[in-house]
């Protein structure tokens, strides 16, 4: 099957063809494409509270106050690979995150207006034709981590969790009711998982998200979004 590339190309090749001033240029479906971009209701699922903004910024360096679990997409058309280099068709790039984390039913298709739309956008934020791939580590076998400083861990989840997950203890403010309480969920812990420390758990989540079997649509965080010293301060903080 054609990737995003190969399939915008094409597309293109039929708007140039026409004449110049064309509303569904380039530039038209860029900007459609940016509001695709901050638009949870790019996902048909009615559960889905997710835009690619929630996990993404778009600027040339990670933003102070945000720890996201997805790099910035800043040139990342640009890059030749996706996701640590199990990817290399930018769509597909999409598509792992649209479904496994937008709860997307159906991929988004080579051809469809959305597709092409994002496509122009992401091309419009990459600016640097040389931009490398870039690092994405995954932790397999799950460890415990030193725990940290308290300070530094609020500071961890307010960048990193807040966002879905609400203010500690009542979930205040939380992006979705799906996303649970914390810590206080963790009380659940010894009947659904029993004899495994709460942490551990909590450790696996934050590491593995949806994947290996865990389940659920919460993104993973690679050791390049969130370093073992901030996961062991943020444990901290929640105390665990
Ligand atoms: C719930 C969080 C989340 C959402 C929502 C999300 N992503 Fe991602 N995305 C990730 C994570 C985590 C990765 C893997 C780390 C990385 O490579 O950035 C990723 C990776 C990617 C990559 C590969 C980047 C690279 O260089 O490896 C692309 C492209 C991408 N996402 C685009 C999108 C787009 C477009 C949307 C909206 C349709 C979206 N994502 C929605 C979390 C998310
Ligand atoms: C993009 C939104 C999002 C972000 C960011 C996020 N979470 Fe979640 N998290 C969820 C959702 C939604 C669920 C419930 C679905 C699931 O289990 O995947 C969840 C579930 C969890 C659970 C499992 C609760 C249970 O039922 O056992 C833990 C633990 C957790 N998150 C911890 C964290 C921590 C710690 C952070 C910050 C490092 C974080 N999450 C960041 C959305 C998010």
């Amino acid at each position: 099957m054609r990737g995003l590339r190969g399939g915008v190309a094409a597309l293109l090749v039929g708007v140039g063809a026409g004449c110049g001033g064309d509303m569904s240029g380039p530039q038209a479906a860029a900007d459609y494409g940016q509001a695709l971009f901050r638009d949870a209701w790019l996902s048909p699922s009615e559960y889905n509270r997710f835009s690619c903004e929630t996990c993404h910024v778009t600027t040339p360096e990670a933003q102070a106050g945000r720890i996201d679990s997805g790099h910035t997409l800043y040139n990342v058309a640009a890059r030749p690979s996706w996701w640590g280099g199990n990817e290399t068709q930018l769509l597909d790039a999409v598509n792992f995150c649209y479904v496994n984390f937008m709860r997307g039913v159906t991929k988004l298709g080579v051809d469809e207006p959305r597709s092409r739309a994002l496509y122009e956008y992401l091309s419009r934020i990459s600016p640097d034709a040389q931009a490398p791939a870039l690092p994405f580590t995954v932790v397999k076998d799950i460890q415990d981590v030193p725990r940290g400083d308290v300070t530094r861990g609020k500071a961890v989840y307010e960048a990193a969790c807040h966002n879905c997950h609400g203010a500690t203890h009542t979930g205040e403010g939380r992006l979705t009711d799906f996303a649970s309480v914390l810590p206080e969920v963790t009380q659940t812990y010894d009947q659904a998982f029993p004899g495994i420390p709460h942490a551990q758990v909590v450790i696996e989540k934050v590491r593995h998200g949806p994947f290996f079997g865990v389940g659920g649509n919460m993104p993973l965080y690679s050791t390049e979004a969130l370093s073992d010293a901030d996961l062991g301060a943020l444990l901290m903080y929640l105390g665990l």
